[in-house]
């Protein structure tokens, strides 16, 4: 077996959180100066290019698909891995091969690697004008304006109240069928592994009635999915005092003075019945059974639930300043199952090889997904990123190697589970939300099932944004194939 890193293992399972490139392109008309915009990292930071995209359209830029043709080059990047880092690293010093025959182009740094790295960007990526952090995106035109005056511009400032809630997203890369919507920005937890509370800031939930009305317009624009998005949706709340003018709606949510996550749910389900819900990500210390009573009350909220444990080990656990034990999570399982059932998608992060892991904990993460059973899962080898409780507290010792072998075991056995959960559907029929032509011939379609799997099956008559219901004939590790019935 070849060398695992975090880029090849997370592309055949999925996008999210990917360290790949991705181009994103919308077209606005009248305009003349043109934005080449590149985004790394999670959903929250391809969401993010969105709303920067809507401030830069403010502006008079056009997005264009080709680096070459830009005035203006920004790239969206993710710390999370010393890897996503690298990959960033490597794709300035391409542009910088533009910057070479172009010189008036303009080159951004956005995003969590700006927020880590703030002005010293500007010293070590020469070419690097401008750098923008999380928070700071509704000053960009200000910072472009300096470098037009020859000045390198840099905001990292971090905000306790900034929710973007005003900007409504250009789509990018859109299907026009599925899109995300950010509830909240920040992290208050302090795993000690993850660099997201430095370069995201404090954890702040956006009013709940931007979120409806948004949900609402992409509803009528021909949408059929929407997926909340946080660090951490559990600890979504939002009060009257955060915002006086949403008091009197407020009141009409009953027990509490605030919104939670299960009332926002119900909110958004409320919106229309053929509006599917998804959410991401759960923190196991947070989630309530309410929210999984809410789900189970709404059919248009999917049955499925990012849940990532990390380590099987409580010991690890620990470390790692998760502040749940491996039974509480177990516990959490339990009532997933309980609630919504066997046929309930639940998916899970892991990290292989956090510092001090021993073997016999590395066996208990194993045992953990036996108990499981994840429907998939995002696996990764531990990487120390500067500046985090980890880094200050724990030695990162456990070898490369090491590090790689277990990876390699945690993914061997997700997929061994990943088609022993598919298998459970063949033969039966499910609810399909048709996202468009299948990845290889357009003969077939694709969409996915409420359990967030990937459903290919036979074009017929049927058309991208409808529902159908598919029988479920065969199926692999990744995908489920069959046809409509
Ligand atoms: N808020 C989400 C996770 C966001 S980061 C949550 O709490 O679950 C996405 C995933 O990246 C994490 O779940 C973790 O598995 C992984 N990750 C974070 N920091 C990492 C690091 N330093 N090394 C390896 N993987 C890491
Ligand atoms: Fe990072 Fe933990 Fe916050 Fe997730 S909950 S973003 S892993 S600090
Ligand atoms: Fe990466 Fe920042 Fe998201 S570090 S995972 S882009 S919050």
């Amino acid at each position: 077996m070849e060398l695992i890193n975090d880029i090849n293992i997370v592309d055949h399972l999925s996008d999210y959180q990917s360290n790949k490139v991705k181009i994103q392109s919308g077209s606005f008309e009248h305009t003349t100066r043109k934005l080449y915009i590149e985004s790394y990292g999670c959903q929250m930071n391809f969401s993010d290019s969105e709303i920067v995209s809507s401030i830069m359209q403010k502006q008079g830029f056009q997005t264009t698909n080709s680096a070459e043709d830009a005035d203006v080059i920004f790239i969206n990047t993710c710390s999370i891995r010393d890897k996503a880092e690298q990959t960033v690293r490597n794709r300035l010093a391409q542009f910088n091969a533009i910057k070479q025959h172009k010189p008036q182009v303009t080159i951004g740094v956005l995003g969590c690697m700006a927020e880590r790295l703030k002005s010293k960007l500007l010293e070590e990526e020469k070419i690097v004008d401008l750098v923008a952090g999380p928070d700071a995106y509704r000053d960009i035109p200000t910072l472009l304006s300096q470098v037009d005056d020859g000045r390198k511009a840099v905001n990292t400032f971090l905000s306790r109240e900034e929710t973007y809630a005003d900007i409504s997203p250009v789509r990018l890369n859109s299907n026009g069928v599925t899109a995300f919507i950010s509830i909240m920005r920040g992290c208050d937890n302090m795993c000690s592994f993850c660099v997201v509370p430095f370069t995201r800031g404090r954890e702040r939930s956006r009013d709940p009635h931007s979120i409806v009305k948004e949900a609402a317009e992409l509803f009528s624009q021909g949408y059929r999915e929407v997926t909340l998005l946080g660090q951490n949706v559990d600890s979504y709340k939002w009060s009257p005092e955060s915002s006086l003018k949403g008091k009197a709606q407020i009141e009409r949510h009953g027990t509490n003075n605030y919104v939670s996550f299960a009332h926002l749910l119900e909110m958004v389900a409320k919106v229309n019945p053929e509006l599917r819900i998804r959410f991401s990500t759960s923190h196991p210390k947070d989630i309530t059974d309410e929210v999984l009573h809410t789900m189970k009350k709404y059919q248009n909220i999917c049955k499925y639930i990012h849940l990532p444990v990390q380590s099987g080990s409580t010991v690890v656990l620990d470390r790692m300043n998760r502040t749940y034990s491996r039974a509480w999570y177990l516990n959490k399982i339990a009532a997933i199952r309980s609630i919504l059932g066997e046929d309930c998608g639940i998916s899970s992060d892991m990290i292989a090889g956090f510092c001090g892991e021993t073997e016999e904990d590395h066996q208990q993460t194993l045992s953990l997904m036996d108990q499981v059973v994840y429907d998939f899962s995002y696996m990764f080898y531990y990487s120390e990123r500067p500046g985090t409780l980890a880094a200050k507290k724990y030695q990162d010792d456990v070898d490369l190697k090491v590090k790689k072998r277990r990876l390699q075991e945690i993914i061997s056995k997700q997929q061994q589970h990943s088609l022993e959960r598919n298998q459970r559907d063949l033969n039966k029929v499910q609810q399909v939300l048709i996202e468009g032509y299948s990845k290889r011939s357009k003969d077939f379609l694709q969409g996915r099932n409420s359990a967030n799997k990937v459903v290919v099956f036979p074009k017929k008559d049927h058309r991208k944004g409808t529902y159908v219901q598919v029988k479920i004939k065969d199926c692999t590790a990744a995908t489920l194939l069959g046809e409509s019935v």
